[in-house]
């Protein structure tokens, strides 16, 4: 597509693996570290979307928190992880791929952001300790608009910025819900299948489907 002028990448499943804490862990919780790791995730999206609707905000970090208070407690980890779990969450490593393919994408004329969830503390962590502090030009997290994705006040922040149009945008997601969130709203939204997932149905197909960042490049 010719009329591309921002690429933006959800955080959280996209670029940092959300089951790397875990696993890291994964001598000390066994087996079910999978199976833990896959319901801290869904449960704290849940209260994402769950206070939202409330109108109860807590931020990113907070939720990680709670809801990581409720699978300890479901799988029957032992409580004394808990700090170790949370420091790791900080630090979540990237997917193999997306160092180089950060810095091909950052010699093109592009904007590159990181549009998330994750508070501006967090997010600020998770790139600095990935190395990769001088490649975007925004984190943009949901703070600034106080409410979760898929609420379009948050698609909209990178809109207001760089003053360009929703169909200008490239945003790229693993979350199927995200993709359907930013599609809805008018981006052109690529879905980074890694898994061989089924995608939602709610009114919206991706414009592309990858298997890996990578394949952004054949893409543009
Ligand atoms: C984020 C979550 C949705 O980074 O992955 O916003």
């Amino acid at each position: 597509m010719k009329n591309i002028k921002a690429i933006i990448f959800d955080a959280y499943g996209t670029l940092f693996d959300v089951n790397s804490a875990a696993e890291k862990c994964k001598d000390k919780i066994g087996d079910k570290w999978e199976g833990f790791a896959n319901f801290w995730r869904t449960t704290q999206l849940e209260y994402t979307w769950l206070r939202s609707l409330m109108k109860r905000h807590k931020d990113f970090w907070q939720i990680t928190e709670d809801s990581l208070d409720k699978s300890m407690k479901n799988y029957k980890i032992d409580p004394t992880m808990k700090n170790e779990l949370l420091n790791l969450y900080k630090s979540l490593s990237p997917y193999e791929e997306v160092y180089e393919v950060l810095i091909k994408l950052k010699e093109k004329n592009l904007k590159l952001a990181i549009l998330s969830n994750g508070t501006p503390s967090l997010l600020n962590e998770l790139v600095k300790s990935n190395n990769l502090e001088n490649v975007f030009d925004d984190l943009f997290s949901i703070e600034q608009v106080g409410i979760y994705k898929p609420d379009s006040k948050v698609y909209g922040m990178p809109i207001n910025k760089y003053q360009i149009e929703k169909n200008e945008v490239y945003f790229l997601s693993s979350n199927t819900w995200d993709v359907s969130g930013g599609g809805n709203y008018g981006y052109n939204s690529i879905w980074v299948n890694r898994n061989n997932n089924i995608f939602d149905k709610l009114d919206y197909s991706p414009k592309h489907q990858i298997k890996q960042l990578g394949e952004l490049l054949d893409i543009l």
